[in-house]
């Protein structure tokens, strides 16, 4: 079988990645958000959506830092469009396993970019009739936003480049960085 070098090199020191935010700034700012999330949703009982996939990472992070008694369940989400701009279709794919009625919810999500799925989703959740829907985003591309979202938990305003890393993907690749980079050509290997 052939192989090339290109296979077995680094991939967390790959030169077509810029560093925008280390693995250290981002556990720092999770254990802030856990500490401001343990105060605010302290006798709540929250349940913690997190969006599949990029959103694991985060979530997983960000659970372990929140010192209340908390649950958490899973959705996945498809918009589609190119794999790097979305064209704003939004389709449930994978839905919740249990009414969420009552209930108050924390989405948890890796980024917000046009705003068009977090808004779908946090709408379909209101209408559910949670007691509250709050949301946690890990990183902001504010000025690419299409539809209004308000974060209430953010981690980092970042600026309109394509990023990897930390559970984002480009093409189902670099979710395993564990720090945050700009992708500098996304057609080099
Ligand atoms: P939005 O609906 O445009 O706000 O973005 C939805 C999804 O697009 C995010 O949850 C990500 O999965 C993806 N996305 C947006 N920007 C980036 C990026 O810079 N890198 C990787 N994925 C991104
Ligand atoms: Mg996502």
């Amino acid at each position: 079988m052939a192989t090339s070098s290109a296979q077995f090199a680094s991939e967390f020191s790959n030169p077509n990645l810029e560093v925008l935010l280390s693995e250290e700034q981002i556990q720092a700012r999770i254990k802030e958000l856990g500490t401001q999330l343990t105060h605010d949703y302290a006798g709540l009982n929250p349940l913690l959506i997190g969006v599949l996939k990029g959103a694991c990472f985060f979530l997983s992070d960000l659970m372990r830092a929140i010192d209340t008694r908390v649950s958490v369940e899973f959705m996945a989400i498809s918009s589609y469009g190119s794999s790097t701009r979305t064209s704003g279709e939004v389709r449930i794919m994978k839905d919740l396993d249990v009414p969420i009625e009552g209930r108050h919810i924390l989405v948890v999500e890796d980024i917000v970019d046009t705003g068009l799925t977090l808004s779908y989703l946090l709408a379909n959740l209101h209408a559910r009739g949670a007691a509250s829907v709050k949301l946690a985003a890990l990183l902001d591309k504010f000025e690419r936003r299409q539809r209004e979202v308000q974060i209430d938990y953010l981690g980092f305003r970042i600026p309109d480049e394509f990023v990897v890393g930390y559970g984002l993907d480009f093409a189902e690749r670099y979710r395993n960085l564990p720090f945050i980079a700009v992708l500098k050509d996304p057609n080099a290997d």
